[in-house]
């Protein structure tokens, strides 16, 4: 494990930018694994940056996204689709049906993990994957738990969470109860794995998973197993 700390939000957002492009400059028809949340935004707006000074090429790019919440459709704009479409998708080139999010509104969620899961594997795995952190340890919406689960899968959402996301949301209450996540499988079985973490609440949680023990109630930790995965912080005030 690669661990980098950077003393800006622009730094580490600049950092785990130029990872991706190298990735994709390199292998033009990379799948990239992608995650939502605040702390990839400033990335996305690099890459998109570099798109549009002609410096990238997203043409034969595909993805797929880490998570959605149950019950949000693409056209809800706390979605992680409709995320991904306005911060990043939307500004460069990538063919549209060529990116990928768990669709939180399938009749049978089950069956629409096993499906991706499927999908993922059509597509040769997992070239870069791109993850955030909670609170707590979490990696894509595995939450805190017993075991690590290995596929695609629901899950219900811890309080913390809850808590952390409520910021996008009106109320709490409107912040969905469950999510359908990939598992560690394919997160592990990803070629190369880019962890980025911003801000002084996270400073603690990173240090557990990168310095503590490797556990499921951390679900970040197993990434130490991994064989090529980098870490980018940044601990500072904005
Ligand atoms: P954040 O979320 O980037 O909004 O802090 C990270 C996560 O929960 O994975």
């Amino acid at each position: 494990m690669r661990i980098i700390e950077v003393n800006s939000y622009e730094d580490l957002s600049r950092k785990a930018a130029a990872i991706i492009a190298a990735q994709v400059i390199g292998k033009p028809d990379s799948v990239l694994g992608l995650a939502t949340g605040s702390t990839p935004i400033g990335t996305y707006r690099y890459l998109t940056e570099w798109y549009k000074k002609g410096d990238l090429d997203f043409e034969k790019v595909r993805s797929v996204n880490l998570d959605e919440y149950a019950g949000l459709g693409g056209d809800n704009d706390q979605s992680y689709r409709y995320f991904m479409n306005h911060n990043l998708f939307n500004h460069i080139n990538i063919h549209m049906e060529n990116t990928n999010v768990p669709n939180g509104r399938a009749e049978d969620l089950q069956a629409e993990g096993s499906r991706y899961d499927a999908l993922i594997a059509a597509l040769g795995g997992i070239d870069l994957q791109l993850l955030g952190i909670g609170h707590n340890g979490h990696i894509g919406f595995n939450e805190p738990c017993d075991e690590f689960v290995v596929g695609t899968h629901v899950v219900d959402l811890g309080e913390s969470t809850i808590n952390a996301n409520a910021r996008f949301f009106a109320a709490a209450e409107d912040v969905p109860r469950q999510a359908i996540t990939m598992g560690i499988g394919a997160i592990m079985q990803a070629k190369k794995v880019l962890l980025i973490a911003n801000g002084p609440d996270k400073k603690e949680i990173v240090e557990k998973a990168v310095f503590g023990p490797v556990t499921p109630k951390v679900p970040a930790s197993v990434l130490r197993l991994h064989p090529d995965c980098t870490v980018i912080c940044c601990f500072q005030k904005a």
